[in-house]
């Protein structure tokens, strides 16, 4: 009965470059009964990603496209269109209903965006649009800000400009590092994400224009 109940689960691809601590909680969450929706498959773009072997403890299938493989880091120009496409189909391979960027580092390009329109979700800790980009807590703290927190978005050919989904915001104390300041966003950046997907998963995505409803 468990098995037939489970079938119906939305199918997530979530794609990781560091530690995982967000793709962990997606994976508690699917073990509470009713959760509706499941991992099916981790990607990523480096082969040491720590998320990786959470998804391998799961026993769930893990692949890894690198972007050095299309001459990434070596001076010269590289694919990054031929990237793109490898990611997309190792992606399709799994028939996601929905892909996940869970700290993954890199930007999406064409071919992933229009494969799975409006269906490409990434979790970023800040406000946006305040902080977009890779070091988004450094630049919140340099900037002096009193409050920052965690964003959940659709992904769009922007950097960290798409639709927003949900925020949730986390003061910032006066003797805050990056660290203890990323570490208490993440905290509430877990559960917000786990909330979004089972949000997505049980109601779709409902955009209109920038808005999601
Ligand atoms: C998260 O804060 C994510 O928003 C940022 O990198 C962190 C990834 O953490 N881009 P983890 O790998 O899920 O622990």
């Amino acid at each position: 009965m468990v098995a037939e109940a489970q079938r119906d689960r939305d199918r997530l691809v979530v794609l990781v470059s560091g530690t995982g601590t967000n793709l962990q909680a997606l994976l508690d969450a699917q073990a509470r009964p009713g959760f509706p929706a499941e991992v099916v498959a981790v990607g990523s773009d480096r082969s040491d990603a720590g998320g990786l072997i959470r998804a391998e403890r799961a026993e769930l299938p893990t692949f890894v496209v690198d972007p050095a493989e299309f001459g990434a880091g070596s001076g010269k120009v590289w694919d990054r269109a031929g990237w793109d496409r490898l990611l997309a189909a190792r992606i399709a391979a799994h028939q996601p209903d929905w892909i996940v960027s869970a700290g993954f580092m890199r930007l999406l390009g064409s071919t992933v965006l229009s494969d799975f329109p409006n269906l490409v979700i990434n979790t970023h800790p800040a406000l946006l649009p305040a902080f977009p980009g890779a070091h988004a807590v450094h630049d919140a703290l340099e900037y002096g800000v009193k409050v920052t927190g965690c964003t959940v978005h659709v992904i769009d050919a922007g950097v960290d400009t798409g639709p927003i989904i949900a925020q949730e915001a986390v003061t910032v104390a006066g003797d805050d590092t990056v660290e203890s300041l990323h570490e208490r966003i993440k905290q509430v950046e877990r559960e917000l994400l786990v909330a979004v997907v089972e949000r997505l998963a049980t109601s779709g995505l409902n955009l209109n224009g920038r808005k999601v409803d």
